[in-house]
């Protein structure tokens, strides 16, 4: 099928490749004239697992690049919007690139088409662009609109598209259900699975994946509604890592008790500085907003969002608590991206504790394997950005650990411990068993478990220290 992507940001560009992959014929739209050039070139803008391979294996043939909307419209069959939905000051979702595509859609049908929402949008977006497309000037006849809402996570996002725990489709006709069920054949038949260049799957991979076919307006709740309950299991699981805190129990225990609970499952269960990233801060105020204008008060989401602000607070209660002042200090950062896997920064609870740091008078020295380019355009320019974990050790009177990037939970500890100047850990992700980090002599300090630190112990002689871990 010939499929145009409007929109070739996180999530269209990696729509794109997974469809090209799939064996269709796709062209990657986006109006930022330099981003088109670039990808013409073979630069890939993001971070992402397996998407450099993809759009080497398919630009050119099956996958081209436009800013040409028009012309892209005319030569497809479907054309999937993932373009942005940023917040507006209200926190609803702003729809206004949502909008301009569909008048420019309108404007250019010359046969049936299926538009489809890949963007995160609220409940009754559907109507909307239905009721704009005809306003510019579109038959009825000649468009459907349909939901089919985004659920990859970046750092995983190839692999979550092309082995998604389930398909959503949102479509009030079964024409334009038909085509959408056609375009992700290769996935429900499982023919794709069975091809030896297929992407590798992960662990857990749910193949074929279920479609579920629900009205347009089923699909835009699902999309929220999912973010939403993800958001307050990580929300929920710090609140009981505080608790932990205050009466001395391990949160990581507590998780693996309550995940191992079939019903409640152990992912999401992660204690942490919080979410943050594009999507969850975002949705979650637009969906309360669309609440809000149905007539519901979704107090609980106010929760959710309060338990993750403060949590960020906390982290840095934690520092002071370590460091006593913080005027002066410096501090070696690991990780600035919002997860561990990609290079985007919105809405990173890694880089807003970095500029609160700063503001309190700290120096960072900072180091993430992707996103320090990104980092740049928006930290002070007194960050100094090193080039491994090691150097933004060196000479600093504490580490913090802010991403969960996995290199940072293989580090090698007794180098890591002769380059601070004093052996302090706070780790905002737990990517350390405490007693580790005190057998390596480190005062660690982490999230839901008491803080932990060597005592040495001179009994016969200087030679014969031991350490012992004590709960500081
Ligand atoms: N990033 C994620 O992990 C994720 C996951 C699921 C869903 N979503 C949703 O998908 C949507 C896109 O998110 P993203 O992270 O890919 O955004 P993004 O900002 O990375 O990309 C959006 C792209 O759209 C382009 N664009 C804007 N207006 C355009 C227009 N009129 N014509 C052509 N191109 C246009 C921009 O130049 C940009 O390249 C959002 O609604 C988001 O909530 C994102």
């Amino acid at each position: 099928m010939r499929i145009a992507v409007v929109g070739s940001g996180y999530v269209g560009l990696v729509a794109g490749g997974c469809f090209a992959d799939l064996g269709h014929e796709v062209v990657l739209v986006d109006n930022d004239a330099q981003k088109v050039a670039a990808l013409e070139s073979g630069s890939v803008p993001i971070h992402e697992q397996f998407l450099p391979e993809l759009l080497e294996r398919h630009q050119g043939s099956r996958l081209t690049f436009s800013g040409n909307l028009a012309k892209a419209v005319r030569a497809s069959s479907a054309i999937f919007v993932a373009v942005g939905t940023p917040p507006n000051d209200a926190g609803e979702a702003d729809l206004s690139y949502v909008e301009s595509v569909a008048r420019e859609v309108a404007g250019a049908i010359n046969g049936y088409k299926v538009v489809v929402e890949k963007s995160t949008v609220p409940v009754y977006t559907s109507n909307w662009v239905r009721t704009i497309m005809l306003r510019n000037g579109a038959e009825p006849e000649s468009f459907d609109v349909a939901s089919n809402p985004e659920f990859l996570r970046e750092g995983t996002a190839v692999t979550d598209f092309l082995y998604p725990d389930r398909i959503v489709l949102g479509a009030d006709h079964e024409r334009c259900a038909a085509v959408l069920r056609e375009i992700y054949a290769p996935l429900t038949s499982g023919k794709y699975y069975q091809r030896p260049d297929a992407v590798p799957a992960p662990e857990r991979a749910n193949v074929p994946p279920p479609l579920i076919v629900t009205s347009a307006k089923s699909a835009e709740l699902i999309k929220h509604a999912s973010n939403a309950f993800l958001a307050m299991k990580i929300s929920f699981v710090n609140a009981v890592a505080s608790i932990c805190e205050s009466v001395g129990a391990d949160v990581q225990q507590v998780c693996q008790g309550i995940g191992s609970d079939s019903r409640i499952g152990k992912r999401f269960l992660n204690p942490g500085i919080g979410y943050g990233g594009s999507c969850f801060p975002k949705d979650l105020t637009a969906f309360r907003a669309v609440a809000r204008e149905c007539g519901y008060e979704f107090r609980l989401l106010d929760e959710v969002i309060r338990i993750n602000e403060e949590q960020r607070h906390r982290f840095l209660r934690k520092v002071r608590s370590a460091l006593w002042t913080l005027r002066g200090k410096r501090l070696g950062v690991l990780g600035l991206a919002f997860k561990g896997g990609t290079d985007d920064i919105r809405e990173s609870p890694a880089v807003l504790l970095v500029q609160t740091l700063l503001q309190e008078g700290c120096t960072v020295a900072a180091y993430d394997p992707a996103a320090m380019d990104r980092a740049r355009a928006v930290l002070p320019a007194n960050v100094n950005y090193v080039s491994d974990p090691y150097e933004a050790a060196s000479g600093a009177d504490a580490l913090l650990i802010l991403t969960e990037w996995e290199e940072f939970a293989a580090l090698d500890l007794p180098r890591l411990r002769v380059r601070l100047k004093y052996p302090i850990i706070i780790d905002g992700r737990n990517l350390y068993h405490p007693e580790t980090m005190t057998a390596h002599g480190f005062t660690y300090y982490s999230v839901g478990r008491q803080t932990t630190t060597p005592e040495v112990i001179s009994s016969a002689g200087a030679d014969s220290k031991k350490i012992k871990v004590k709960n500081a």
